[in-house]
């Protein structure tokens, strides 16, 4: 039986996230006012009650994208080159690249996500199932940069297929957008046959939205509220989670889902070093989630140096689809 090959090339030093957070927290009320990245909405509580999110009845993304994944594998296996390197980016627990396995048939597995601890177990268990496949966990933080290690495999070896579920990309702007998937573009390698297979969120009724984003019993709430307590534990700030309530609107000019914290009172937020007063209201910027249509995306992976894609959605028709799946050759 083969071993997983694991390689961590990502370290953040607690200075760093700290310099970066005072600078979200103490950025200029105009024009756009404090933010937080999204990605502190993940530490160990955040991950699971985003977990939980993907469950909730208003919250349709992640199993509207699995019955695409399962009405279309067919169509999938046949537009995509079987004994490739499946290279899943953002792969947390595999589970959704593992379910694809017997439709995509790759002869190795690159597992990427910000730490190699989270990808150990999984990587072990999965080796005892599939003996003779390469197994790869890469810790690195993609969105900074998608330079994959000598792990992964030859470029020029046999075909890449790159995987990006569940809508992340919408976590980015449009322009990081399009520098992301000019990376992945690269990372494809020189192979024919290699591409990006990627889930994207489509535009819809803003009501849908919001509820998606808002849901009855308040996990999302709580999601961003948590925020609170590991920005607190990263910077030492002291805020104090009744004095934040979560809020969350549809920008329909931006095409974007907002997520924001709001000062339930006038309050100064202190830390070491540092302080920040908050009129009541006031909001700090915790997650963009940019909703797309077939065709805008179509046109950044076309930017993006993609041949145009294949999509299959979840309706008849592409354009009234809530969800698309898209397979992109390079
Ligand atoms: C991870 N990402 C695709 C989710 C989204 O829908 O933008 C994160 C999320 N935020 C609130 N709910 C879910």
């Amino acid at each position: 039986m083969k071993t997983p090959d694991f390689v961590q090339l990502h370290h953040d030093s607690a200075e760093h996230i700290r310099h970066e957070l005072v600078q979200g927290l103490t950025a200029n009320p105009q024009p756009g006012g404090a933010t937080v990245s999204p990605k502190f909405l993940y530490d160990a509580l955040g991950s699971r009650l985003f977990e939980a999110i993907t469950e909730l009845p208003e919250y349709y993304p992640t199993r509207t994208e699995a019955a695409i994944f399962k009405t279309h594998a067919q169509a999938m296996a046949r537009a995509m080159p079987p004994g490739a390197t499946l290279i899943d980016l953002g792969a947390g627990n595999c589970g959704k690249a593992t379910g694809l396995f017997d439709v995509l048939r790759p002869s190795r597995y690159v597992a990427v996500d910000i730490s190699v601890d989270f990808l150990r177990a999984t990587l072990n268990l999965l080796q005892r199932q599939y003996p003779a496949m390469d197994l790869v966990g890469i810790g690195l933080d993609f969105s900074q940069t998608l330079e994959l290690p000598p792990q992964a495999g030859e470029p020029g070896a046999g075909p890449r297929l790159l995987f990006y579920p569940g809508s992340s990309i919408g976590n980015f702007t449009p322009t990081q957008a399009l520098v992301f998937l000019r990376q992945v573009r690269a990372a494809c390698g020189p192979v024919a046959g290699s591409g990006l297979l990627i889930g994207v969120d489509l535009v819809k009724d803003a009501t849908e939205l919001e509820a998606a984003y808002d849901d009855a019993l308040g996990v999302t709430a709580a999601f961003n509220r948590n925020l609170i307590s590991n920005v607190n534990r990263l910077v030492g700030t002291d805020m104090r989670l009744p004095d934040w309530a979560h809020h969350a609107l549809f920008n329909p000019m931006a095409s974007r889902i907002e997520m924001h914290l709001v000062a339930q009172r006038d309050l100064m937020v202190q830390w070491p070093g540092g302080q920040r007063a908050f009129s009541q209201g006031e909001r700090i910027h915790t997650e963009n989630s940019y909703k797309w249509t077939v065709a805008g995306f179509s046109q950044l992976l076309r930017e993006a140096g993609f041949a145009e894609p294949l999509v299959w959605t979840d309706a008849p028709s592409a354009d009234a689809g809530r969800f698309a799946v898209m397979w992109a050759g390079a």
